[in-house]
């Protein structure tokens, strides 16, 4: 660590060159913090600094949904605490997104959906709210899949959202807008949630760090849901440390009465502070499982990369002294695991409880929202094109509608995942294995307009609610790869590679050990980089108000239709 007074006289050089307008390119928490409290620059113009970015470069990317009008009044509140010399809070004046899932006061929560434009939470999501009284600063809203369904984070409200590494793919999903945003620099950090792959798709396919908490960890009070055993709300950064902050606060809640899986967390683990846990340790002696069935190994443009990857990120854990182990016991295949997944069976009952449970529309002028699930999806004779569900998620959708919680079929496969559990508590403990390794997807993040979002990994942990750190793992260069010399190449040798992320999978309550792995990784295999499309500087300007901006819908790809009911 540097002694204090370096950081005065060597200002870093991001603000230093750019006089008094921060420049928030790979900004960090510290680098935030370090302009404001030497007075080089004000919360204000930070805020400002990021809306610039996003009115600029969003129209490309077609990641966020909506700006928090509130988000300039917030940093004058705490410029007066500055100020005043009043500073607390970890995320004091951090600029953040929120996927657009989360209930915040004054902004509706649509999950996407034209159906639930009006949808106007009267409270904020107490993850929202730890965030805030941590001093972050919510800057709007982001795109995700519609109702966090699928990965290819497309909706009928927000459009698509596309890769800001490779404008012809998808940026993986569901938090999909939210991966796309942090990459493009809009915030310093960004909530979403993950369901089966939803925290870790964007993060692997943004060139993110993302963690997806033990199950119980964090209330996911608050934010729309999809399933009671698989849902968790997480976060994704650029660093590891900025992600550590964001996991102590959203942890900070603790019990909540409206999340009954928060019973859960053992007593060592309330108040945990996962910053701390980054220093230290090392990669040496760690014994890592490879699990191979998470592999493809047959050859391929999209997955040969993906192997590339990972076989040289194996080679640098094992230089460092990481012990290897091979895992290839048959029941790790995740298309056969999946098999499992339970979300049709909790879909529709808890939407039901999240649609009556908010308030309708808080004035007359905003328009009626659906208050149950059926009101949301039902068949009427306006020929509803509220919703958006692309061709793979009809079936979904059909047999959440009469699906419950009560059918023999559910508690048989929760049966299935306490086997599985205990399955990977022996694998763990036959090999004495500090974590698992593999690639989040097996091959690249798929293109605009493909039918679903194949190859993700993410279910192991869905299932057993065991906690993930994803890391950056590499950048497949179509320039050096795959250069077959036909036109469709242009845009993408223009984009400097797609990112491939890496899952570390650990054991329940073990992300401060996974974070710290995290951050080793990182400086052994330092990856992450900036999205050659917004990687220049924006023109400086100090906003009065919070310009509004407009999602691109003549972005959805054709093959999607809209209101297919
Ligand atoms: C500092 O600001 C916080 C948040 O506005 C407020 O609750 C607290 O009372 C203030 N403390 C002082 C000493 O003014
Ligand atoms: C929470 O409530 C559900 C439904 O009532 C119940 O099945 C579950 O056992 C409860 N506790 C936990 C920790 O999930
Ligand atoms: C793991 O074992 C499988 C089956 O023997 C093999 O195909 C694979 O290449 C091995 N992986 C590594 C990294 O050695
Ligand atoms: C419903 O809308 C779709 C898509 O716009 C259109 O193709 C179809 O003809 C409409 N059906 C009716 C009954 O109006
Ligand atoms: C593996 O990759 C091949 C080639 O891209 C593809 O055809 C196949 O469907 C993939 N298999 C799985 C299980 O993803
Ligand atoms: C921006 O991207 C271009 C194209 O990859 C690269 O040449 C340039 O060095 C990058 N600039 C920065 C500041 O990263
Ligand atoms: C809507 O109506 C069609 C045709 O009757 C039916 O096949 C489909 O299952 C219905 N969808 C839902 C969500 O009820």
């Amino acid at each position: 660590m540097l002694p204090l007074v370096l950081l005065f006289l060597c200002p870093p050089l991001a603000w230093a060159a750019f006089g008094h307008v921060f420049d928030v390119r790979e900004a960090t928490i510290d680098s935030v913090h370090d302009a404001l409290f030497t007075h080089s620059t004000t919360c204000r113009e930070v805020v400002s600094s990021f809306l610039a970015r996003i009115e600029h470069f969003n129209p490309t990317i077609n990641a966020v949904v909506s700006l928090n009008p509130s988000a300039l009044s917030a940093a004058d509140r705490l410029d007066a605490r500055i100020a005043a010399g009043n500073v607390t809070g970890a995320l004091f004046c951090i600029p953040i997104l929120l996927k657009d899932s989360y209930d915040v006061v004054g902004m509706s929560t649509t999950g996407g959906c034209q159906g639930l434009a009006n949808n106007k939470p009267p409270a904020n999501a107490p993850t929202v709210k730890a965030l805030e009284d941590a001093g972050a600063i919510i800057l709007g809203k982001t795109n995700l899949h519609e109702m966090a369904l699928e990965g290819l984070t497309v909706s009928s409200l927000g459009g698509q959202t596309v890769n800001p590494y490779d404008l012809t793919r998808t940026p993986g999903g569901s938090s999909g807008g939210s991966g796309a945003a942090v990459a493009a620099n809009f915030a310093i950090l960004a909530t979403g949630t993950d369901t089966v792959n939803s925290l870790r798709s964007p993060a692997s396919a943004n060139s993110l760090f993302s963690f997806r908490p033990t199950r119980g960890l964090i209330s996911r009070a608050g934010v729309i849901p999809v399933s009671f055993t698989q849902d968790t709300v997480g976060a994704m950064a650029r660093t590891p440390r900025d992600l550590a902050v964001a996991l102590t606060v959203m942890a900070s809640v603790g019990f909540d009465a409206r999340d009954n899986a928060t019973e859960l967390p053992p007593s060592e683990v309330r108040h945990r502070d996962y910053s701390a846990s980054l220093y230290g340790g090392t990669l040496k002696g760690l014994r890592l499982g490879l699990l191979n069935g998470f592999f493809n190994h047959t050859a391929s443009a999209e997955t040969t990369p993906v192997n590339n990857i990972m076989a040289n990120m194996v080679s640098k854990l094992s230089a460092a002294g990481a012990e290897m182990v091979n895992i290839t016991d048959p029941l790790y295949d995740a298309l056969a695991i999946a098999k499992l997944d339970v979300q049709a069976f909790e879909y529709r009952e808890l939407l039901d409880a999240y649609l009556a449970a908010a308030t309708t529309a808080t004035t007359s002028n905003d328009g009626p929202r659906p208050t149950s699930f059926s009101k949301l999806y039902s068949n009427n004779s306006n020929n509803n094109t509220n919703f958006l569900v692309i061709p793979a998620q009809y079936s979904f959708i059909k047999r959440a509608s009469h699906s419950s919680t009560s059918d023999a079929a559910y508690l048989e496969t929760l049966n299935r995942i306490q086997d599985l559990t205990r399955t990977l508590e022996a694998t763990f403990a036959t090999n004495n294995l500090d974590a698992l390794i593999y690639p989040q997807q097996k091959n690249l993040v798929v293109k605009l307009g493909s039918p679903s979002q194949s190859g993700r990994n993410g279910i192991l942990a869905a299932l057993t609610g065991y906690p993930v750190v994803c890391v950056p793992a590499g950048f497949f260069s179509p320039s050096a790869d795959d250069d077959d010399d036909d036109d469709d190449d242009a845009p993408r040798l223009a984009s400097g590679g797609v990112p491939v992320g890496m899952e570390i999978f650990g054991r329940p309550w073990s992300e401060h050990r996974l974070l710290n792995m995290a951050r080793h990784i990182s400086e052994l295999v330092p990856v992450r980089r900036m999205p050659p499309f917004a990687n220049g500087t924006v023109e400086s300007k100090v906003y009065d108000s919070v310009p509004s901006i407009t999602p691109d819908l003549d972005s959805i790809p054709a093959v999607y239709p809209l209101g297919v009911f």
